[in-house]
């Protein structure tokens, strides 16, 4: 697990949002968090933990204790924490439950705590995988293979808790390496073993428990007993099972006589049954012969029954021709009386006609004289409104005029007093011109003495400074002076020592002649002799100087002129300015661009006098342009109205020859319609009252016609009713009835003879059947008698029972004989059975010894592997506690109870200033934090090295690092770097300053009063 990304807010002494991107730090880096005591360095591994496992790193502080009291009560406390495992990365979210002010209204309320566990899924995406407290932590320890309290103590080196690892028991030791290394397959596999051996033992236990078991089940006690019982019964058995057939053969043919005689008795009582009906039958045959009788008087009557319908056909004929003919008399009547009634209707509608139409023919003509004057009235109210039209247009067209003109003279007014306004304007400014001229003269002015001023001081400035060059080369040269006055000197006396070399005692000397040389000169020390070149050189030198002297002599005095020069121009200048002198250039540029606005003012002013004037006259030409057409449109609306009253006049006198009702199109043609209609109405109600007149006189003949048609008809069929009842009574005395009573009796219903006739033919049947079922058993039983079936009963119950006896005592020892032999065959088996299971128990009982460490080296599987494992660790951890502790102290696993014994994983150190071991516990505090940390990076470098193990690629250590001097510290830290590229990312967190000068790339944690705040250091 490493993270990628920590955000928090409101955590701790945190107020706000905190963020920090550990990505920015590097691949697998070495980093610092350093701050002051207090300032919140521990809370961030707390927020880490606490956003994996919701609990923090030290586990004395809640997570529900983390809000920070300094945040702003709206902000809500959660941690955010993205990190990468594997090749898949991870963001979890976890917010505690806490108050927070309510989103509405006053007062507070609970927020329920959250967590969200995402997967990263490229580009943006995530896959929600849980939003439960318990399913994500165990999502969590899932993924990262580690308890909190692992994580504790393989991740992080909580501060103060880092010798915990190192103190732990064995048993707490090997609960985290099994876990690390995932070697609980090893302990599994000791489980199996001897889960496995031990249910083969508990299987061979019961093995004697069986064989008794069995032999109880017979009775018996000892297992040489069941073949002595087997061997003493089998002749018993034999003799048995012979006797038990014998009797089966001899019932069975007892059962077979009883059943034949059983059968023939049967048949003899059937003879005697089937004689008794058959008497029985025969007693019907008077009432059989009775119903043959009806059936044949029956078919006689039905043969003259068409002579009866040809009657009875014709009577009704008779009957319905007397009704048709009432009925149509009765028609005529009616008919007769419409006639009567229409000839009247018919004689009214033709007087109406004549009456009526003359005077609506006249209507008609007096209307129609009136259409032509409508008309023409029409045309004249059109005119009339056109006229009045065109008057009031024209008098709207003289109005618009009428308007502009005014309009325009307001104009010309509003023009004129602005002009006024503007002369005055300019007249107040008429100055400003000459005002403006005379202050840019001044500015200029003001300008050239400003730079005077500076002038003045940058030659001051030069003028001090040649001033000291001045004064330094008035030193040089002196110096240079003394320097060429101590050559001349010094070759002087080089000169007397020289002379005095050649002086010889007795001799004269070349500048005195004494002959006597008690002092002569000495050259002096071993200073070597200037040479006459060496004087000449000091001495041009000496000329040099004073020329650079010269130099800065006459700069000193050009600058002096300058300055005066400046001073006076200064006056002439302030001279000409006068009080204008005092104001800053600042103040004569304001007043400047202030007249400068005045005299734009001043030309804007008389530009817009200009165009004021320009329009003036304009709207003069306009209103001189606009009386021509005024004079014009007067005359047009006089015109017009002239028109008007012309049309009016001419609509007067034609209405006067018109009545006011007729005076409209539409009510002259209502007026015509209606005479019209009125006349059509006459004339149709006449032409229907003749048709109907017509119609009556059609249906009298009509009908007169069909009356005589039936009484026609009706005397024919009178004589065809008379032949046939002649025929009918033939008929009755050829057949025999005596009246038409005796022949109806005669007659039966269709179903009756059907009925009739079935009963007489199933009788005959039956006679036929019953007849020859008697004549067989009477063939069958000629020479037969009947059985003696009581005999037969007895002998067949006492074969019966002489089996059944015999059946009895065989089962008996037929059942103890099958019972001890399968007692033999279960001794087999479980003899066998026990066999296998011993040779098993050599395989998997020794095993499970060994790899349970209670036999061999007594040392379980698991805590063997953990041990080798430990080794491994340990190596590695003393390797780096060596070089921090200058070669004192190594790792070692605890001996007490001899090599890998049985506790196995046990620490001690060896000290190297004594050769001995003692406990761990007795390390000092600096030590025991050096151990730790060996011990922690030891761990982390082999866990990763197994494959199929946890990777341990992060570790954050808390503190200790104070406890250390300043060598040890330097060591721990070059231990560290040396670590930091084995791909893994070590996070150090101390208060100590020092650490920043070595590890250069930091968090730090900052802090004030309003909370603390991070910063990265990349
Ligand atoms: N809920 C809280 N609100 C504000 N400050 C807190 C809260 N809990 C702890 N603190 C303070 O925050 C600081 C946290 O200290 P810690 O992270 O252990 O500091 P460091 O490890 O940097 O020495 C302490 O001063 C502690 O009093
Ligand atoms: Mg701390």
């Amino acid at each position: 697990m490493k993270p990628r990304q920590l955000s928090l807010q409101a955590f701790g002494p945190f107020a706000g949002k905190e963020s920090v991107d550990f990505t920015l730090l590097g691949e697998s880096p070495l980093f610092l968090i350093n701050g002051p005591t207090g300032a919140g360095k521990s809370t961030l591994l707390d927020a880490l933990c606490f956003a994996l496992y919701g609990q923090t790193t030290g586990n004395d502080r809640s997570g529900t204790q983390m809000r920070c009291d300094r945040a702003a009560a709206r902000d809500l406390t959660w941690v955010e924490l993205t990190f990468t495992l594997g090749q898949q990365n991870y963001r979890i979210y976890r917010l505690p439950e806490q108050d927070r002010p309510k989103q509405k209204g006053d007062g507070w309320t609970t927020q329920a705590s959250r967590v969200e566990l995402y997967r990263l899924i490229g580009e943006g995406d995530e896959k929600l995988l849980g939003t439960k407290a318990g399913e994500v932590t165990s999502q969590i320890q899932e993924l990262l293979g580690l308890t909190v309290d692992q994580f504790r103590q393989v991740m992080v080196l909580p501060q103060g808790k880092f010798r915990e690892l190192l103190l732990a028991s064995s048993r707490d030791r090997e609960a985290i390496f099994s876990q690390l290394f995932q070697t609980r397959i090893y302990k599994q596999l000791e489980n199996k073993l001897k889960a496995k051996a031990d249910s083969i033992q508990r299987e061979m236990q019961d093995h004697q428990q069986r064989i008794r078991g069995i032999l109880e089940s017979c009775n018996l006690h000892m297992e040489e007993e069941v073949e002595q019982e087997l061997q003493a019964l089998k002749p018993q058995h034999q003799e048995l099972h012979d006797q038990k057939d014998a009797a089966r053969k001899k019932h069975l043919q007892a059962a077979k006589e009883l059943d034949q005689a059983q059968q023939l008795e049967v048949q003899f009582q059937n003879q005697t049954r089937l004689k008794a009906e058959y008497e029985q039958h025969l007693q019907q045959q008077a009432m059989i012969a009775d119903k043959e009788k009806q059936l044949s008087q029956n078919t006689l009557a039905r043969k003259i029954q068409p002579q009866r319908d040809e009657w009875q056909r014709l009577e009704k004929q008779q009957h319905r021709l007397q009704e048709q003919l009432h009925a149509c008399q009765q028609q005529l009547e009616q008919v007769k009386q419409q006639k009567q009634q229409s000839h009247e209707h018919r004689q009214q509608a033709e007087a109406a006609e004549k009456n009526q139409l003359p005077a609506l023919q006249k209507e008609q003509h007096r209307l129609q004289g009136f259409q032509e004057k409508v008309e023409r009235l029409a045309a004249y109210q059109q005119a009339a409104t056109e006229a009045l039209q065109a008057d009031q247009q024209a008098a709207v067209a003289l109005e618009k005029l009428q308007k502009q003109e005014q309009q325009t003279r307001e104009q010309q007014a509003d023009l004129e007093k602005q002009l006024t306004d503007l002369d005055q304007q300019q007249e107040a400014l008429a100055q400003v011109p000459l005002q403006l001229q005379h202050l840019d003269v001044q500015r200029q002015n003001r300008q050239q003495l400003d730079k005077l001023y500076q002038n003045q001081e940058q030659l001051t400035q030069e003028q001090q400074k040649a001033r000291q060059q001045e004064q330094q080369a008035k030193e040089f040269w002196q110096y240079r002076q003394q320097q060429a006055q101590e050559a001349e000197y010094h070759w002087h006396l080089g000169q007397a020592a020289e002379l005095a070399r050649q002086l010889h005692p007795g001799q004269p000397c070349p500048v005195c002649g004494s002959q006597e040389h008690p002092a002569p000169a000495q050259p002096e020390g071993n200073l070597s002799l200037v040479s006459k070149e060496q004087v000449e050189s000091a001495r041009q030198e000496m000329d040099q100087a004073r020329e650079l002297l010269q130099g800065w002599q006459a700069e000193c005095q050009r600058l002096e002129i300058q300055l005066q020069e400046n001073q006076r121009a200064q006056q002439e200048f302030q001279e000409a300015l006068q009080e204008r002198a005092q104001q800053s250039l600042d103040e004569l540029q304001a007043e400047f661009n202030h007249l400068q606005q005045q005299e734009k003012q001043r030309q804007d002013a008389q530009n817009k006098h200009q165009e004021l004037k320009q329009l003036q006259r304009k709207g003069q030409q306009a209103l001189d342009d606009l009386q021509t057409p005024l004079q014009a449109a007067q005359q047009a609306s006089q015109q017009a109205h002239d028109q008007y009253l012309k049309e009016q006049t001419h609509l007067q006198q034609l209405e006067q020859e018109l009545p006011a009702q007729w005076r409209t199109r539409q009510a002259l043609q209502q007026a015509l319609d209606s005479l019209y209609q009125q006349q059509e109405v006459l004339q149709q109600a006449r032409e229907k009252a003749q048709l109907q007149d017509q119609e009556s006189d059609r249906q009298m003949a009509r009908l007169t016609q069909q009356e005589n048609d039936l009484q026609e008809q009706q005397s024919k069929t009178t004589t065809e009713l008379k032949t046939a009842d002649e025929h009918w009574q033939q008929a009755l005395q050829t057949t025999g009835f005596i009246n038409l009573a005796n022949w109806q009796a005669a007659l039966l219903e269709e179903s009756q003879v059907e009925i009739f006739t079935q009963q007489v033919n199933h009788w005959k049947e039956q006679k036929h059947q019953l007849q020859g079922k008697l004549d067989h058993l009477e063939n069958l039983l000629a020479d037969q008698k009947p059985p003696d079936l009581d005999t037969l009963k007895q002998q067949e119950a006492a074969a019966e029972q002489q089996l059944q006896e015999i059946q009895t005592a065989f089962q008996t020892v037929d059942q103890r004989w099958n019972q001890l032999q399968d007692t033999a065959k279960r001794l087999k088996k479980a003899h066998e059975d026990n066999q296998a299971l011993e040779e098993r128990y050599r395989v998997y009982g020794t095993l499970s010894e060994v790899a349970s460490g209670a036999s061999g080296s007594k040392v379980s599987l698991q805590r063997f592997v953990l041990g080798v494992l430990l080794d491994d660790v340990l190596a590695l951890a003393s390797r780096r506690l060596d070089h921090m502790s200058r070669g004192r102290y190594a790792l070692v696993r605890s001996q007490e109870t001899g090599g890998r014994g049985a506790s196995g994983l046990d620490l001690q150190v060896h000290d190297a200033y004594s050769g001995k071991r003692r406990d761990v516990a007795t390390l000092s505090g600096g030590e025991s934090f050096m151990a730790a940390l060996s011990l922690a990076l030891g761990l982390s470098e082999v866990v990763q090295a197994y494959a199929g193990g946890i990777r341990l690629d992060t570790l954050f250590i808390d503190e200790g690092f104070g406890s250390l001097d300043t060598e040890t510290l330097d060591l721990a830290i070059a231990t560290l770097m040396e670590l930091q590229t084995g791909g893994r990312m070590i996070g150090v967190i101390s208060h100590v300053s020092e650490l920043k000068e070595q590890l250069t790339q930091r968090i730090d944690v900052l802090t004030d009063m309003r909370g603390s705040r991070l910063q990265l250091q990349p």
